[in-house]
C-alpha cells in the first residue's frame, strides 16, 4: 500500500520526501486555502518535490468547465493528478478526461455504488472518505472494505485510495483490507513509525555502546564517533 501525505505544506512533504516512503500527495481546496500562497506556484512545487501523484482539485460542478479546469491542471506537470466529485456532471467530465488518458482521482465518495460509477466512468483513483463518515456515527473502513471486494471481484483497474483517514488504525485496516493507496495528514503519517518502547530501547543501547566502548577494541572509524 501506498503512502501518500494529505496536506499542502511544504515543510511536511518536504519531510515525508525526507523519510524515504512517500509515493505521493494529495491536496483539496480546504488544504490549498491553508497555506496562503499563490496556487499555481506552490502545487507546481509540491508536484517537483514529489517523485509521485500529486492530486490537485478542480472546482467547479460544470462539465464543461471541469474538462478545461482538468486539462489546465493536467498540464501542471508530468505527476499531476485531477480531482473531480462525484456528480453526474463530475462523471461525464471524468469519461471525457479519462477517454484523452488524463488521470483523475474521482474525490468525495461516500457509497459503494459512487465507487462502481467512477470505475465504471474510468478514473484512475477512487477516494473512499473514511473519517467523515465516521464522523456521522457510520462505519467508513466497511465502505472501504466494500469497494475493494467489489473492485477486485469486477477486475476494476481504478485505484482504492482510502482519504480522510483520522487515526493509525484507519492505516493498518486500510493494508488489511487492500486499498492501493493511503493518504493522512502528517500528524497521522509521525504517528506509524511511533512506539514508547522503541524510543526506550533504542536509548538503552545508545547508552551501554557508550559505556562499553572502551573495552569493544579498534572500531570501524564510523562506529568510533557514534
Ligand atoms: C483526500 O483526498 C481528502 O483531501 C482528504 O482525505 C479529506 O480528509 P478530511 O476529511 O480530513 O478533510
Amino acid at each position: 500500500m501506498k503512502i501518500f501525505l494529505d496536506t499542502a505544506n511544504l515543510d511536511e512533504i518536504r519531510e515525508g520526501v525526507r523519510w524515504g516512503v512517500l509515493r505521493g500527495v494529495t491536496t483539496n481546496p480546504s488544504l490549498i486555502a491553508k497555506e496562503d500562497q499563490d496556487f499555481l506556484p506552490l502545487v507546481k512545487e509540491i508536484c517537483a518535490i514529489v517523485d509521485g501523484d500529486v492530486s490537485i482539485e478542480t472546482a467547479s460542478d460544470d462539465t464543461e468547465q471541469l474538462v478545461r479546469q482538468a486539462h489546465d491542471i493536467a498540464n501542471i506537470a508530468d505527476n499531476a493528478v485531477v480531482k473531480i466529485a462525484c456528480s453526474p456532471n463530475g462523471f461525464a467530465a471524468v469519461r471525457r478526461v479519462s477517454d484523452e488518458g488524463i488521470k483523475v482521482n474521482v474525490t468525495l465518495c461516500f457509497t459503494a455504488t459512487q465507487a462502481i460509477i467512477a470505475a465504471e466512468a474510468g478514473a484512475y483513483i477512487i477516494s473512499p472518505f473514511l473519517g467523515r463518515l465516521d464522523d456521522i456515527a457510520t462505519d467508513g473502513l466497511r465502505l472501504l472494505s466494500d469497494i475493494c471486494e467489489i473492485y477486485a471481484i469486477q477486475g476494476y483497474q481504478t485505484q482504492v485510495l482510502a482519504s480522510s483517514l483520522r487515526h493509525p488504525v484507519h492505516v493498518v485496516e486500510a493494508a488489511r483490507m487492500g486499498a492501493d493507496i493511503a493518504t493522512m495528514p502528517f500528524k497521522v503519517f509521525e504517528v506509524l513509525v511511533k512506539h514508547p518502547l522503541t524510543d526506550a530501547g533504542f536509548k538503552r543501547f545508545l547508552d551501554d555502546w557508550e559505556e562499553a566502548k572502551p573495552h569493544l577494541g579498534e572500531l570501524p572509524p564510523s562506529m568510533q564517533e557514534a
